[in-house]
């Protein structure tokens, strides 16, 4: 039972790109190689085109090369995934730093000793390649010649000695960059060393990469750059879960179920199982610096992201590497060059991998005459006590001339906020190469001063997109999330990340523009219908981070991609704490989507209306959904650039998120779907009784057709009820009118009106403001309807509210007596 034994053995692992292509049939495919053996005995090998099979078919082993490389390497992978695809999901691969080329493939192989060594031999040549005595105790000299090697059902390749039946060597003991389930991850007490998953270089080269995941003596797991910059700490391990990762336990409950196990010399090991074994999972080393877990869903035929550490592909040190500025959720590709420097190598930077940075374009002359290019709201790169100097000056030019007469600095910030020195003035001054350099969203961080060759010209250099778009679905998206626990940590190592609230004024980067084909695995084929409004159906989705998305489908939309586009882009910068944020879309030919946040409450109508006591809100709740709604549309008519005209407001449009605060959706999209005001009032057939007057009578709409909406709203969350009702003899009734007879012209308490549920429990003041306002709002002469601005002054209690006149013109339609007995059924 030996795991610790290990020495840093660091073969490779998988492109994680590849593996969100591949889509296969675990239940159907049929094996091919019905001949392929799971057994390798003494003396016998695998050549070009062999490969062993485990007995129930689930890996195999041989020769693959990756992507469009030419070169050859020993690995195992998925068989069934592999069967139907072109691209291999590898799990574990033997000679990841010294790949076979072209010409030697064919005269290669992968041959079992009797010794009891597996080697990996280039005919022509005694000394082999690769050799499984690299690894394990090299001292090894028995002669068995029914020594046997065999791959598992677990994808573990294991050499067995057959006198006694034990293990010699195991692959599972040497990981590469993925961890399967059933394989140790061990900290040996002795030597001090842990095993450690390793991720590639890119896509197309297992070589050892720069970021790798290692256990340490306290039994957290770190996840570090260049062998020793530690950037992600998994927390303590409390016995059920690591501290920082909260969801293993739900993992646990999930799909797998975690073994920590402490030994009395001090090793430990971690393995987690699976609880339900059709669906092929595992964790690995990605070459974006993330530790992710990824599984197999048989309904979207493909593989999922289901965590990501750290969260944000930002988060990772040096994730853009030098002089490369980090944007989460850019498109096309989420690092760039700092103005006047351009890629050092664009084939990585093509295939994802930044690590090797940016370089400068025209070289610095070192004297006085370089200078210097602002960069503003800048997260500021790494500081260090090698790389970093802080000084006390007391003014930027003293910090920029420190900055020019040393030649090896590159970079100074001045005037920034430091906890320790109590907000004093400061001057930042960085040397050598930046890393971790990141644009925030809006007016958050600091200006950052890059030192330029004079001779530099600034505009000319601007920075120079990847030639490759990224993947947004799962690669990019894996990074949105939001993670507490690395932000603390972060927070810890001076790195400020802010939350992202890109204010109006901001571009559109921020926008995710997602690929029709992510949306559709996110929706599960759009199964898991939300509702459906005049502008298309919404889809709950779930994104490979467990992020959960709304997704609405339009209909009907005629324009073309670019006008499409620079629409959404426009609704994109519409932010406001009570309007649906806008996440991303996907516009490809005619299927075109906006991408919403998820709010987990649903919408207003499902509260109103309900007999049901546990679905109704109290009056705090319902009076705060008002002035939130009042807000957002007070934002939508004056605040934006444009004035916006909801045109559709009702309950079924302000969703609710978890504290039951409202977010207005659909704001935008009239004007985003170029419809003429009258096909939107086709579209809203079913709730008409929202709609001011002025729609049917041609007058031109103003924002205080949204008022009238309002009030009609206010009236249902005051009531609990719908507005209007349609009796047996097909007459339809008004509740407003009612409402307003009773308290109004007969002088009733206004606690009369009030949703029965609530039995009177409600701050009468409020709920006489809040009756005044839907009275005035629902006016058919809309100069006498309130703004929307006076609407949230006077709820806030800013403004005075007069008694209203009585809703004259609703009253002609409604027999007194009728509705009565109607509403007081
Ligand atoms: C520590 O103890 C365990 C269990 O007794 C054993 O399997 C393992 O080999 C030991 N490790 C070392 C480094 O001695
Ligand atoms: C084996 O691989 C070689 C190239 O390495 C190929 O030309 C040959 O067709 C393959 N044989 C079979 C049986 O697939
Ligand atoms: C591979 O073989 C070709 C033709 O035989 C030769 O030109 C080339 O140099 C060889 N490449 C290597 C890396 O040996
Ligand atoms: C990683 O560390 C080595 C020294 O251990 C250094 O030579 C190399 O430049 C570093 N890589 C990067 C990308 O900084
Ligand atoms: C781990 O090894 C150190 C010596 O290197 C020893 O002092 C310590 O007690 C060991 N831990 C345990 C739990 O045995
Ligand atoms: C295992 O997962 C498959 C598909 O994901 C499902 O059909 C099956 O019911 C699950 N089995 C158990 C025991 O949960
Ligand atoms: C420039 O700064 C570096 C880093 O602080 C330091 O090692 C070096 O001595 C400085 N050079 C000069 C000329 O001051
Ligand atoms: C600097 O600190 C002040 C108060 O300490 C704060 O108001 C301001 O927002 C901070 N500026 C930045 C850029 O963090």
């Amino acid at each position: 039972m030996n795991v610790m034994s290990t020495s840093p053995s660091t073969l490779f692992l998988i492109a994680l790109l590849w593996c969100i292509i591949l889509s296969f049939t675990p239940h159907h495919s049929i094996s091919i190689s019905t001949s392929a053996a799971d057994t390798m005995f003494a003396g016998q090998s695998l050549t070009a085109n062999q490969t062993l099979v485990s007995k129930g078919d689930k890996f195999e082993l041989g020769f693959f090369t990756p992507g469009n490389s030419q070169k050859y390497y020993i690995g195992i992978w998925f068989k069934q995934i592999a069967a139907v695809q072109k691209k291999k999901t590898i799990v574990w691969v033997a000679n990841r730093n010294k790949p076979i080329t072209n010409n030697d493939s064919s005269s290669s192989e992968f041959k079992l000793l009797e010794n009891g060594h597996i080697v990996l031999l280039i005919m022509s040549s005694k000394i082999p390649i690769w050799s499984t005595a690299d690894s394990s105790d090299p001292s090894r000299t028995m002669d068995d010649s029914s020594v046997k090697a065999v791959l598992g059902d677990d994808g573990n390749l294991v050499i067995l000695s057959s006198t006694n039946g034990k293990a010699l060597w195991e692959s599972f003991d040497h990981p590469t960059h993925v961890l399967l389930p059933g394989a140790r991850f061990g900290y040996n007490n002795l030597t001090k060393k842990s095993m450690k998953m390793t991720s590639w270089r890119n896509s197309e080269d297992p070589a050892d990469g720069i970021y790798s995941v290692k256990l340490e003596s306290d039994k957290s797991f770190n996840v570090i750059w260049n062998g020793s910059q530690k950037f992600y700490n998994s927390g303590v391990w409390n016995g059920r879960f690591y501290s920082n990762i909260p969801e293993m336990e739900l993992g646990q409950g999930l799909m797998s179920s975690f073994q920590f196990t402490s030994y009395d010399n001090g090793s430990f090991d971690f393995k987690y199982i699976l609880l339900n074994k059709s669906s092929p999972f595992y964790n690995f080393m990605d070459s974006t610096g993330q530790h992710k877990g990824v599984i197999w869903s048989p309904d979207i035929q493909d593989w999922i992201v289901i965590w990501s550490k750290p969260m944000f592909h930002c988060q990772v040190y040096g994730a853009c590497g030098a002089f490369g500025v980090c944007r989460e959720n850019n498109i096309p590709s989420i690092c760039q060059c700092l103005s006047g420097f351009e890629q050092r190598f664009p084939k990585d930077w093509d295939l994802l991998d930044y690590s090797s940075g940016c370089v400068r374009r025209t070289s610095l002359q070192c004297g006085n005459e370089d200078s210097f290019l602002k960069m503003p709201n800048m997260g500021l790169p790494q500081i260090s006590s090698q790389s970093t100097n802080i000084l006390a000056v007391d003014n930027a030019k003293k910090c920029e001339l420190v900055c020019l007469q040393n030649c090896s600095c590159s970079a100074y910030a001045y005037n920034t906020n430091s906890s320790s020195s109590g907000g004093s003035i400061r001057c930042l001054i960085w040397y050598g190469n930046l890393l971790n350099i990141e644009q925030l969203v809006g007016d958050k961080g600091n200006n950052l001063y890059i030192r330029l060759a004079a001779s530099q010209d600034h505009l000319g250099s601007r920075m120079k997109p990847s030639r490759i778009w990224i993947i947004v679905g799962v690669v990019l998206s894996g990074t949105i999330i939001f993670s507490g626990t690395t932000f603390l940590f972060l927070r810890k190592q001076g790195i400020r990340r802010l939350a992202r609230t890109p204010k109006q004024g901001d571009s559109c980067i921020f926008l995710t523009a997602f690929r029709y084909k992510d949306l559709r695995l996110a929706t599960k084929n759009f199964s898991d219908k939300l509702g459906s409004g005049g502008f298309g159906s919404v889809y709950k989705g779930i994104l490979p981070n467990l992020t959960t998305i709304a997704v609405k489908r339009l209909e009907d939309v005629s324009q073309d991609q670019k006008q499409f586009r620079s629409e959404v882009s426009t609704i994109g910068l519409i932010q406001h704490v009570n309007l649906v944020r806008l996440r991303g879309f996907c516009s490809e030919g005619r299927k075109k989507m906006l991408v919403y946040d998820f709010m987990p409450n649903g919408s207003l109508d499902k509260y109103l209306n309900h007999q049901n006591d546990s679905r109704t809100l109290n009056w705090q709740q319902r009076y705060q959904i008002a002035t939130g709604v009042a807000r957002g549309l007070a934002y939508l008519h004056e605040e934006c650039r444009d004035c916006i005209i909801h045109c559709d407001i009702k309950p079924e449009n302000v969703l609710l998120d978890a504290d039951f605060s409202p977010r207005i959706a659909d704001f935008g999209l009239a004007k985003l779907l170029d419809r003429e005001f009258s096909r939107v009032m086709t579209s809203m057939r079913g709730t008409v009784g929202y709609l001011a007057p002025e729609w049917t009578s041609g007058v031109a709409i103003t924002a205080k057709a949204d008022v009238y909406s309002y009030g009609m709203m206010m009236f249902e969350i005051i009531s609990g009820r719908r507005n209007q009702k349609q009796s047996k003899n097909g007459k339809v009734w008004f509740f407003p009118t009612w409402a307003t007879r009773k308290v109004i012209s007969e002088g009733q308490p206004v606690v009369s009106i009030l949703d029965n549920n609530l039995e009177g429990n409600a701050d009468i003041e409020e709920l006489s403001k809040a009756f005044r306002v839907a009275c005035w709002c629902v006016q058919e002469d809309e100069t006498l309807r309130p703004s929307m601005c006076q609407v949230v002054q006077i709820l806030e209690g800013l403004l005075e509210v007069n008694p209203p006149p009585i809703l004259s013109y609703l009253q002609a339609m409604v027999d007194n007596e009728e509705t009565a007995n109607f509403f007081s059924e």
